[in-house]
């Protein structure tokens, strides 16, 4: 791998960003955020550095799923804007070297899609067998409910067909069946067409829900993850640098095998859902220990895969992968009430209210996710230290709209407030305290912080691509890896106790060492006989470079 080549798999050292149109910026003035809206504040992400912007669904849908309801989806909500305002979007993103992926959600469509229409009217009719049908509840195929509470069952009644249809979430959101050879064609379809339109990839939604063959009465010769892997094929005959980045929640050698076979020939990206889940019980443990054994279960990738690291998403902060009193532990610390808490699994809270407002240790968190294997993943509003309005049903209470000033609406829109998409966030966190326009003015803020963590993080792609080894430390409360690549080292020290910490690392090889130079952080530090010590603030975090005699660059 040469620094050149590092920018055919971008997407191993780049910054990703998920937004919501709806809720980014209303350019109209109707209330709801739209791609003229989204399109003016490409120069704020370009200036934070963001690589590539992830859309949630942004086509039309009863909304019924935040938009993971689709009913067509070859255009945009007309809401949100339309085609033409979509292409205005990607192609000033792509003038300021942004890329853009988004969601597919092809596991499942809104019942109101007209396949699924057509599919429950006419069972031999063309999309007769578009989605997982039965003509009576089954006894086989899968268990268990994605929304425990909300949901009562995985198979429901049509009434139209007479028969039972297969839906892992929300009885509304029937999934597709994949064993159907033109509904593979329509996924490939879709696929291409917003290729064309520009965009550089994909976040592809429910993944293993998507490939799941259990449950479909006849489900021929279909191998799953042949189906996934030729999918990635298809993507990247159409545009060799297009990434899918996949949801897989499930234990790490479970997730290892949608990255494929030794190739790594299926999903080029997962989200770290068991790291982010363990970084939060370090977290709240102060004590890196949880992240290093994580760090550990998690299976080699190959040369070309990656890691999306993330703090939080736009759903749930999901401790299903802790046992029930580790996730307990992070309940108590950062969830006690009932109400912050969804599914018995998880928080529907931001990090900044979970941990008080406390600077030093939500940039400690930050700074700990970026330093991981990996991408880092950011969702809107994290930049700025954003809350959630826990007003907002269920998990869009992290979904609030942007706080871009201390104006009206936060800046958001020029609409009333009645009209809003939804509620700004109220009190200690709502726009007059926490916005972006006054971030900017302060050298200070998390803003300026993250910037600053966003330009170290992609100047260093030992990160993204080097191979990496934790180092033994007299503390667990600090995680130190070294990351070797092309013949550079970095060394990355993170200190999850609010109480200093002074460090002797034995980082191994240091043959033509002859110094260290500073990538990011405040600590103190010195290399000495093949011994490096640092001195971590509470809460401190230090990334190295190391240098050698023989470097043809002085870093
Ligand atoms: C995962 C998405 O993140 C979530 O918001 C959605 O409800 C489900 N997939 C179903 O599409």
């Amino acid at each position: 791998m040469s620094i050149a080549r590092t920018s055919d798999v971008w997407w191993k050292n780049t910054v990703f960003y998920c937004l919501d149109v709806e809720t980014f910026q209303d350019g109209d003035g109707d209330g709801v955020g739209d791609f003229q809206g989204l399109t003016q504040r490409i120069d704020y992400l370009a200036g934070l550095g963001v690589g590539c912007i992830w859309l949630m669904p942004f086509h039309p849908s009863p909304n019924r799923d935040d938009g993971y309801d689709i009913t067509d989806y070859y255009t945009v909500d007309p809401r949100l804007g339309d085609l033409g305002d979509f292409v205005e979007f990607i192609r000033t993103a792509r003038d300021r070297g942004i890329r853009v992926i988004a969601d597919l959600v092809v596991n499942h469509t809104s019942e109101e899609h007209p396949w699924f229409q057509a599919s429950r009217e006419d069972p031999d009719g063309p999309f007769g067998d578009f989605y997982v049908w039965r003509a009576e509840k089954p006894e086989d195929g899968p268990t268990g409910l994605i929304f425990p509470g909300v949901q009562e069952e995985i198979w429901t009644r049509d009434e139209v067909r007479g028969q039972y249809y297969l839906h892992r979430f929300y009885r509304h959101q029937p999934d597709l069946n994949v064993a159907t050879p033109k509904v593979r064609h329509e996924i490939e379809k879709i696929v291409g067409f917003w290729l064309e339109l520009g965009l550089s990839g994909f976040r592809v939604d429910a993944v293993n829900f998507l490939i799941e063959v259990d449950g479909i009465e006849e489900p021929g010769d279909l191998d799953p993850h042949g189906f996934l892997g030729n999918l990635r094929a298809f993507l990247n005959r159409r545009d060799g640098q297009a990434v899918m980045l996949g949801e897989v929640n499930l234990e790490p050698e479970d997730v290892r095998r949608f990255f494929g076979d030794e190739d790594g020939d299926e999903l080029h990206m997962c989200l770290n859902f068991n790291l982010n889940q363990a970084v939060g019980l370090g977290l709240v443990r102060h004590d890196a220990e949880p992240i290093r054994r994580c760090l550990e279960a998690l299976l080699p990738l190959p040369p070309d895969n990656q890691w999306g690291n993330f703090v939080r998403n736009h759903d749930e902060w999901s401790l299903d992968k802790l046992s029930e009193s580790e996730r307990q532990e992070v309940f108590d610390a950062f969830g006690p009430d009932p109400a912050m808490q969804l599914y018995g699994r998880g928080l529907r809270r931001r990090l900044p209210t979970m941990m008080d407002g406390d600077q030093g240790w939500i940039r400690l968190a930050y700074a700990l996710t970026f330093g991981l294997p990996g991408a880092p993943v950011l969702f809107y509003g994290e930049e700025i230290g954003m809350a959630e309005n826990l007003e907002i049903p269920g998990r869009l209470s992290v979904r609030a709209p942007m706080q871009w000033s201390s104006g009206p609406n936060g800046g958001f829109s020029t609409a009333e407030p009645d009209q809003l998409r939804r509620p700004v966030v109220q009190g200690a966190f709502g726009p007059d305290e926490v916005n972006v326009a006054d971030q900017q003015q302060d050298e200070q803020s998390l803003l300026n912080w993250m910037e600053r963590l966003i330009r170290a993080r992609k100047a260093t792609p030992e990160i993204g691509h080097g191979d990496w080894r934790p180092l033994e430390t007299a503390t667990t409360a600090v995680l130190a890896l070294r990351y070797d690549w092309e013949g550079r080292t970095v060394l990355v020290v993170h200190n999850l106790a609010a109480e200093p910490a002074a460090l002797q690392l034995e980082p191994g090889d240091t043959s033509g060492w002859e110094g260290l130079s500073r990538i990011f952080g405040e600590a103190e530090y010195r290399l000495d006989a093949g011994r490096v010590t640092v001195d971590l603030q509470g809460f401190g975090s230090c990334w190295l470079r190391v240098r050698c005699a023989n470097d043809t660059i002085r870093w």
